[in-house]
């Protein structure tokens, strides 16, 4: 049986332009290419971990235009269950601008029905929250749900995943919650300085070098690969972990899994176009060796 991820979070669609050159402030600059692609990090990382064997359902809000009715359909072509995704009048559907230039990236979120994610929507999926094996939850979304689904998952018994990005500082009852917090190493930073007594649950990504489980100080090597766009590789990683977790992997074999899909979800561009699904994730590793 597949394990139930549940993922309450952003959706978006992402406009992605490919330039060379980035232009300075009041400058103009001829790009490369445009093209959207679906994005947002909760959206993301609920497509990672259906490609990687999760039984995943989501809950997030999208507004009731062109956008958000593509999302909605694109997440169910990749088998999530969208029953917990609100379709909001009178909003846009959130949006990233990004930028891909050499590989990096700069983005720019308008969250607009992402902001719709509230305390009353979530109450209405207490019990697929309940039924969950994992739940998994980032920062595009109002701190008051983020909040809601940590009492939740706490009072039910459910493990729960915070990766606190983009960085808000969280409210205590988050920090205490949370049975694992996945920050880059800039939200690490932040985090440190807001509340280092929760290092213990740190799982902090590195890049390509890997991650840093910093209960115990071991880092889990990454791999090194010729990267087209990273942007969602921090949400492929989330996924994948959320979804080895919950089959009841260890957090080392969980977070080497992690790596090397997100590895691979980097070699195309766009957030989810070049996520792997399972049988790619576990060939990669066996030629790794
Ligand atoms: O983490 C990557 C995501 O962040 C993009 O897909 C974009 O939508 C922004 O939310
Ligand atoms: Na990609």
């Amino acid at each position: 049986k597949k394990p139930v991820v549940t993922v309450i979070g952003s959706i978006n669609m992402d406009l992605t332009v490919s330039t060379k050159v980035v232009p300075r402030q009041g400058e103009t600059v001829m790009g490369d290419s445009f093209a959207t692609f679906p994005g947002g990090k909760g959206a993301n990382q609920a497509v990672a971990a259906a490609r990687l064997g999760g039984d995943v359902r989501m809950i997030g809000a999208v507004g009731s235009d062109v956008f958000g009715n593509d999302l909605l359909e694109h997440l169910r072509r990749e088998g999530i269950d969208t029953s917990g995704v609100a379709s909001v009048d009178g909003v846009s559907t959130g949006t990233a601008t990004i930028i891909v230039s050499n590989g990096d990236n700069r983005i720019i979120v308008a969250p607009g029905a992402n902001h719709e994610v509230t305390v009353p929507l979530v109450e209405r999926f207490e019990e697929m929250i309940k039924e969950s094996d994992i739940v998994l939850v980032q920062l595009e979304i109002p701190l008051s749900p983020v909040e809601y689904v940590s009492k939740l998952a706490v009072d039910h018994g459910v493990p729960l995943i915070v990766n606190p990005a983009p960085y808000q500082t969280l409210p205590e009852a988050v920090l205490r919650g949370a049975t694992y917090l996945t920050p880059n190493e800039s939200e690490a930073t932040l985090l440190e300085a807001d509340s280092p007594s929760t290092k213990e649950k740190w799982i902090t990504t590195i890049g390509s070098a890997g991650v840093r489980l910093n209960k115990d100080d071991v880092i889990v090597p990454g791999y090194l690969v010729d990267a087209v766009d990273t942007t969602g590789a921090g949400d492929t990683f989330n996924g994948a972990l959320a979804t080895k977790l919950a089959k009841g992997s260890s957090l080392e074999d969980a977070a080497q899994f992690a790596n090397a899909a997100s590895a691979l979800s980097v070699q195309k561009l766009g957030a989810q176009q070049g996520m792997p699904h399972q049988e790619e994730v576990e060939s990669f590793l066996k030629q790794q060796g």
